[in-house]
C-alpha cells in the first residue's frame, strides 16, 4: 500500500489533477490518493492540520502548472510568498519530514529556480521532475506510477526477509544478551529481582523485526513471566497492533528497563544508564527500520541517545510524528507514541493512539 498526496494550485492545474486522479486509480487504490485537506475544523491550527495530512502520505506529488509560481492574490502579491499559502505549507512540510517528493510538470511548465522560491521551499527546485503531456498522458502516468512505487518508503524501508541462517544468528545473539542480563549482579534492580524470584524481561518477538517497540519498564505480571507487555497495557498494545494487521510475533517489544522496579515509579537515571548497553545491543542485532517508543520515558531515552534535535520536545508535540534518522546500519524512523496505559486511564486517548498507530502502516 502506498499513500499518495497530490499538492496543487486550483487555478493552475485543477483540470490536470482530476485526469491524473482517474489514471492513478488504475495503479493505486482511490482511498490511498489524497488531494484536498477539506475539513479543517474551526479553531484548529491549519498549519498543523496540513502537516498531519502530509505526514500520513508515503509519496508527495507536487503539480506544477504554468501559473504555479506567478499567481497573485488581490493585492498583487505572489501566493507562493505568503506564509499561509497551502501549496507552500504542504511542500515545506514534505521537505521537513523527508517525504519522497515528485514534482509533476503540466501545461508545458518548467521547474522554478531556487532563487524564485521562499527559502523554506528552495530545495524543492532541485527535485527531478516528471512531465505529463496531453499527447502521452497515459504513458506518462505509467512512468509516474512506477516512480511512485520506486520511491515509496514502504518499499525503501522494508527489509528483505532474512534467510534462516541470519535469523538464527540473530536469535542466538539475543539469547546471549539475555544470559548476560541474567548474570548482571551489578544491576540496581538485581537484588529486588532475586529476592522476589522475578525474571529479567529482555523482550520478545521477531529477531529481525522491521518495527521495534520500546516501552518503559516491566510490571509485576511481566517480571513474574519474564515477558514484556502481558498485562492490561499489553492488551491495549495487542489491540492497536491488530488494528493495523500486525501480530505480536511480527514485531519486537521491549522496554528501557529490563527488570521490574520495586514500586510503580518513574525509572531513575541510574537504572536507565545501566540497561542502555543491553537495549543498544538489541537494536544492533534486530536493526529495525522503525523504533516506536511507548510513553515519554522511552521517547526521551531514544531521542537523547541518538542526540536528535527533537530531544527537548514533549510527547504531546511529537506523538505520531515520523522522525527520520540514520543509524550505523541504515535509515531509521523514530515514531513517538503515547504509552498504551494512557488508554486505561483516559478512554478518549484511545482514538489518538489509534491514529498514531496508523502512521506505522507504511512500514508494514
Ligand atoms: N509492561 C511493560 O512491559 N512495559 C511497560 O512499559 C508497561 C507494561
Amino acid at each position: 500500500m502506498t499513500r499518495i498526496f497530490i499538492n496543487y494550485r486550483r487555478q493552475d492545474s485543477e483540470g490536470y489533477v482530476g485526469r491524473l486522479f482517474d489514471h492513478l486509480t488504475q495503479h493505486f487504490t482511490p482511498q490511498d490518493i489524497f488531494m484536498d485537506v477539506d475539513s479543517i475544523p474551526p479553531g484548529a491550527d491549519f498549519v498543523q492540520t496540513l502537516e498531519d495530512a502530509v505526514a500520513a502520505c508515503d509519496v508527495f506529488i507536487a503539480m506544477v502548472g504554468p501559473q504555479w509560481l506567478t499567481l497573485v492574490d488581490e493585492y498583487g502579491e505572489r501566493r507562493i510568498d505568503q506564509w499561509n499559502d497551502f501549496v507552500r505549507i504542504e511542500i515545506s512540510s514534505a521537505l521537513k519530514q523527508g517525504k519522497a517528493i515528485i514534482p509533476v510538470l503540466v501545461g508545458r511548465s518548467r521547474m522554478p529556480n531556487p532563487s524564485d522560491l521562499p527559502e523554506d521551499i528552495a530545495a524543492f527546485a532541485r527535485r527531478n521532475a516528471l512531465e505529463l503531456s496531453q499527447q502521452h498522458f497515459s504513458q506518462d502516468v505509467k512512468k509516474l506510477a512506477q516512480a511512485i512505487q520506486d520511491s515509496s518508503p514502504a518499499k525503501r524501508n522494508h527489509k528483505p526477509r532474512p534467510d534462516s541462517d541470519t535469523l538464527s544468528l540473530k536469535e542466538t545473539a539475543i539469547k546471549q544478551v539475555r544470559l548476560d542480563l541474567v548474570g548482571a549482579t551489578e544491576s540496581p534492580l538485581y537484588q529486588f529481582r532475586n529476592e522476589n524470584h522475578f525474571f529479567p524481561v529482555i523482550g520478545e518477538g521477531n529477531a529481525d523485526a522491521n518495527l521495534f517497540f520500546l516501552g518503559e519498564s516491566p510490571g509485576k505480571n511481566e517480571a513474574a513471566a519474564g515477558r514484556p507487555f502481558i498485562g492490561p497495557s499489553g492488551e491495549v498494545l495487542a489491540e492497536m497492533l491488530k488494528s493495523i494487521n500486525l501480530k505480536r510475533e511480527d514485531v519486537y517489544v521491549t522496554n528501557i528497563l529490563l527488570d521490574r522496579p520495586p514500586i510503580k515509579r518513574e525509572p531513575t537515571p541510574e537504572e536507565i544508564a545501566f540497561y542502555e548497553p543491553f537495549v543498544d545491543r538489541l537494536i544492533d542485532i534486530i536493526q529495525p527500520a522503525v523504533i516506536a517508543t511507548l510513553g515519554r520515558f522511552a521517547m526521551q531515552y531514544i531521542l537523547k541517545r541518538l542526540d536528535l534535535p527533537e530531544k527537548r520536545q514533549t510527547i504531546s508535540q511529537l506523538h505520531g510524528k515520523l522522525i527520520k534518522t540514520q543509524m550505523h546500519y541504515g535509515e531509521v524512523h523514530i515514531v513517538p507514541l503515547y504509552h498504551p496505559a494512557v488508554v486505561l486511564y483516559s478512554a478518549s486517548q484511545k482514538a489518538t493512539l489509534q491514529q498514531d498507530f496508523e502512521k506505522l502502516k507504511i512500514f508494514i
